[in-house]
């Protein structure tokens, strides 16, 4: 099966699973770090928002006007239930189709692991137009090493995981227009993950 495919079926199926257990990791003192550089009001892209809590939900809570994209139904139909605040779009992150400069800032948790490594630059250069200059983003982008292409069961579903290095990362995310404000790896509901906070060069 193509590895998009399994991603999006996998995540349909265990949406309301996932859901239930994502509370555990509430990642607030990271998106807290996000905020203190976005003024209120602005306008916030969240890629692969899943059932849009705790992230979509503590961006609209914060006075944020947030857009989630996700290209799993099962997901969409939580979070336009979870957060009626925002506004949801299906749609691929690898293909975003916003007008330039349409946002102040974008996150992205646990979402771009899940697309095809050679696919990453190409979400970083469209998010470069897509963003407004100076705009900022945090994502997590990669583990602490590498995998090309993995596929494991996941919550009793197949699922497909490819990432770079946090070095070979942070290479492309700044070769597609961005600063580095800060990047390191943290561990958070027992996950080692590579975290970046960028800001829009334009
Ligand atoms: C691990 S979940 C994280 C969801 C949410 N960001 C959170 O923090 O709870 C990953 C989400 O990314 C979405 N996703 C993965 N690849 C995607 C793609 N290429 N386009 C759109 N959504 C994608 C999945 O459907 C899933 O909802």
């Amino acid at each position: 099966m193509e590895k998009s495919r399994i991603v999006k079926s996998g995540y349909s199926k265990i949406a309301l699973k996932y859901h239930r257990q994502r509370g555990k990791y509430p990642n607030i003192k990271l998106i807290s770090r996000f905020i203190r550089h976005i003024p209120k009001a602005s306008r916030i892209l969240d890629l692969g928002c899943g059932a849009g809590v705790p992230i979509s939900k503590f961006l609209v809570g914060n006075g944020y006007q947030v857009t989630g994209v996700d290209f799993a139904d099962g997901m969409l139909k939580l979070a336009r239930k979870n957060v009626p605040g925002a506004k949801f779009m299906k749609m691929d992150i690898t293909n975003l189709k916003f007008k330039p400069n349409s946002f102040d800032g974008a996150v992205s948790f646990y979402a771009i692991i899940h697309v095809p490594r050679k696919k990453h630059p190409k979400i970083y250069k469209r998010l470069h137009k897509i963003l407004r200059p100076h705009a900022i983003m945090l994502l997590n982008a990669s583990g602490t090493n590498t995998w090309e292409e993995y596929t494991d069961d996941y919550m009793g579903v197949p699922m497909f995981w490819s990432f770079y290095n946090p070095k070979k990362t942070l290479r492309i995310i700044r070769n597609e227009g961005f600063k580095i404000l800060w990047g390191d790896v943290l561990k958070l509901g027992g996950e080692k993950q590579f975290w970046v906070l960028a800001e829009n060069k334009k």
